[in-house]
């Protein structure tokens, strides 16, 4: 049963259990709507709390019901069939209360809530618009601004906030469900504050919806559905009530069948299996007390933040004492830069600096569970370093590179217990990126590999299993990507044209501003070590530019020019002139060619992938080009876009 009903003398629980997450399936919505009819006969019931079992509220319509027929009762119903009832109901949320959950507490008289819960309405990131009254009731209950933030960004609040927004109506600590009951009680003996629907809006003025247009817009880059709930919230405040649902739930449907959910909705679940693969179901993951990192530059130190963010104790090893005082001075950065931008207390980066050993002395990892390598990619000093390792670690610690390009294979050629060695490859910023690709080499046990998926688990990362290939699944299709927008360089498109059509798809950037922005010199130098190796790799047109000094904007240069401390790109004369001879006149292309000639290429990239086995879905490249290379969500992904299922 989905949902039971208990009683507490007067008060009547409604209790719903439907886990994982409550949600609101066909059966649970039936069952509320039951108990409504049930409850309001009862003479003995003279009110309601409605409450849940498990991890949290109801969090939301269910998702997996979005490709099926819709089955009445429907949800925008029920919030009218709770809300009509003759007894009050109060919800009494813990976890998060979101999406179609926050809309049935909405259709209930009250809603109080433990301090660590959260409510939101959290739609637009599934592409669609709240679609059982979200757009029309959070504006009675906390006004046209605080919903429009609220619907718009998707973003959940926390209990507090939420109730100094008007969203609801008391927050407690300890027992939810007696301190629900005695509120509802004592609710009695008070007048009853009208229904949600029959509260009044304010309506803002035009100023306010063409300023809050043009901020929607921006954030949202592309993506349909916050601009369409705003249109629903400006509906709201000048439309009355039941014209204002039903615009909102044509607006709902529409989007629900639109390109841009069914993408999102791939995302959401792709994301939700990618922790847990079922191929590593039955494996029990080592237990981690303790994570080594070798190399405190960029990577280790933005590592180490990562694996002090989720509380793991880390002993941090450098070259020398001097290395070593430059290492934690690039973590004091990170954690500096996190209190700058509020992400963490002070007290927290106190804490958080206390709990890393930084030392240039390799018996301090005896007792490490995992090292992760994180030194210059260069094969020698790599190995050396895993030479050191096998001797001062325990037998069985598991032991990681964060190489980009070099093979794992070589790198632990020779180590005893290659069934512990494995690829960790982290993004950066590693405190910041979701994405982890995680690279087995033949021996890697299969221990081995499910504890690589349970510390992205531990650092809410998000892991993607890749094969070994030159730059694995993520840089292997940014190498492609790169190669094919110089290659519509060299038919005459303009470096600035590529980039606008790039932006124009949804990239934050196109490939060369990205360039300039990371520098020239690091794709450069990978090319040059893989020539001296003996590899034929073919002159780029990045590589004359860096011959000629032009690495970035840190040198004041890169595909544009950029003025003194200016991060504005330019176009280049220079850039011009030096690739003059280079190209040659081709027909133009619009941004849509453009894009999908780019596009195109990933997707064609990605499928070699797929065939060779580096990658085990498509949908996992397409996390790995969302979360690790800016591509588009609402896109759906490189696969997504190019219709690859699987
Ligand atoms: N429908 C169906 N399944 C859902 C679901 C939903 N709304 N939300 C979560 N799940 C499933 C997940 O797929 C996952 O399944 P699995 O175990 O089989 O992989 C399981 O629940 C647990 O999810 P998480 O791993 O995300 O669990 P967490 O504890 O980390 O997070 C959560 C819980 C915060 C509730 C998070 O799951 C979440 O944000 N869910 C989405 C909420 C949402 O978007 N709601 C709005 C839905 S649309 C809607 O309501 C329309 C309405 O306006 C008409
Ligand atoms: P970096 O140059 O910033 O840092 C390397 C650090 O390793 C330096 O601090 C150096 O002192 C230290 N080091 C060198 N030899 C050492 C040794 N024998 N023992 C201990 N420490 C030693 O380099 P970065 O960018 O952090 O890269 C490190 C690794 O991470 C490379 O393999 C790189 O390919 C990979 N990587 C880099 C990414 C990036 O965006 N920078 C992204 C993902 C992976």
């Amino acid at each position: 049963m989905p949902v039971t009903i208990a009683r507490d003398a007067e008060i009547a629980v409604v209790s719903v259990d439907n886990p994982p997450v409550n949600a609101l399936s066909h059966a649970v919505r039936q069952a509320l709507w039951d108990a409504v009819d049930q409850l309001d006969a009862d003479p003995q019931v003279r009110a309601v709390v409605l409450i849940c079992a498990g991890r949290t509220f109801i969090a939301g319509a269910d998702v997996r019901e979005f490709g099926q027929p819709p089955q009445p009762p429907h949800l925008p119903d029920l919030v009218d069939h709770i809300e009509a009832a003759q007894k009050p109901w109060t919800a009494a949320i813990h976890g998060s209360a979101l999406g179609g959950g926050f809309e049935v507490a909405m259709g209930c008289r009250f809603r109080v809530a433990v301090s660590t819960a959260s409510v939101g309405l959290p739609e637009v990131n599934l592409g669609i618009v709240p679609g059982a009254s979200g757009t029309v009731r959070t504006p009675r209950l906390a006004g046209v601004e605080s919903a429009v933030s609220l619907v718009t960004s998707g973003k959940p609040v926390k209990a507090a906030k939420a109730l100094t927004m008007g969203l609801i109506d008391a927050v407690f600590e300890g027992d939810l469900q007696a301190n629900a009951v005695a509120f509802a009680r004592d609710a009695l003996s008070r007048d009853l504050p009208p229904p949600v629907s029959a509260r009044q809006i304010e309506a803002p003025d035009e100023t306010f919806w063409a300023e809050t247009a043009k901020a929607v817009t921006k954030a949202a880059k592309g993506a349909e559905a916050p601009l369409r709930a705003l249109d629903c919230l400006r509906k709201a405040s000048e439309s009355p009530f039941a014209e204002a649902l039903a615009y909102e739930r044509k607006t709902f449907l529409e989007l629900r069948d639109s390109d841009q959910a069914a993408a999102l909705r791939a995302v959401f679940f792709a994301e939700r299996a990618a922790p847990r693969p079922a191929h590593l179901k039955d494996v029990e993951p080592r237990g981690l007390k303790k994570v080594g990192v070798i190399g405190g530059g960029t990577m280790g130190a933005g590592i180490t933040a990562a694996l002090r963010d989720a509380g793991l104790p880390v002993v941090l090893i450098e070259q020398d004492d001097k290395a070593v005082a430059k290492g934690l001075a690039n973590l004091r950065g990170i954690f500096a830069g996190a209190v700058k931008r509020g992400r963490l207390s002070e007290a927290a980066a106190t804490e958080h600096l206390a709990g890393v050993t930084a030392t240039a002395d390799y018996a301090e990892l005896a007792d490490a569970d995992l090292v992760i390598e994180a030194v210059f990619e260069e094969i020698e000093v790599k190995r050396a370093v895993f030479a050191r390792l096998v001797t001062a670690c325990r037998p069985d610690a598991i032991l990681a590179t964060n190489t980009s390009y070099l093979d794992p294979r070589l790198i632990a050629e020779g180590l005893p217990g290659p069934d512990r060695f494995i690829g960790l490859h982290f993004f950066s910023p590693a405190n910041v990126m979701k994405l982890m690709e995680i690279v087995p080499i033949p021996e890697t046990s299969d221990e081995t590999l499910a504890t690589g998926f349970a510390l992205a688990r531990l650092l809410r990362k998000i892991p993607v299993q890749a094969g070994i290939c030159e730059g694995f699944i993520g840089n292997r299709i940014l190498k492609r990507y790169r190669a094919e927008a110089e290659a519509l360089l060299r038919r005459g498109i303009p470096v600035a044209q590529v980039d606008a059509a790039m932006r124009a798809y949804g990239f934050a950037m196109g490939p060369f501003e990205a360039q300039d922005l990371g520098g020239l010199d690091i794709a450069y130098l990978q090319r040059e070590a893989a020539r001296k190796a003996g590899a034929e790799v073919p002159e780029t047109l990045g590589d004359i530019l860096v011959h000629k000094g032009r690495k970035g904007q840190k040198t004041g240069g890169g595909w544009y020019d950029y003025e003194d401390g200016d991060r504005h790109p330019r176009p280049s004369a220079t850039v011009d002139a030096l690739l003059a001879d280079r190209i040659e006149a081709g027909p133009a292309m619009d941004a849509d060619a453009i894009s999908s000639h780019l596009v195109g290429a990933m997707t064609a990239e990605g499928q070699a992938i797929l065939a060779e086995g580096i990658a085990r879905s498509s949908a996992e490249i397409d996390l790995v080009e969302i979360h690790g290379y800016g591509f588009p969500r609402w896109r759906g992904g490189p696969m997504f876009a190019g219709g690859v299922r699987g």
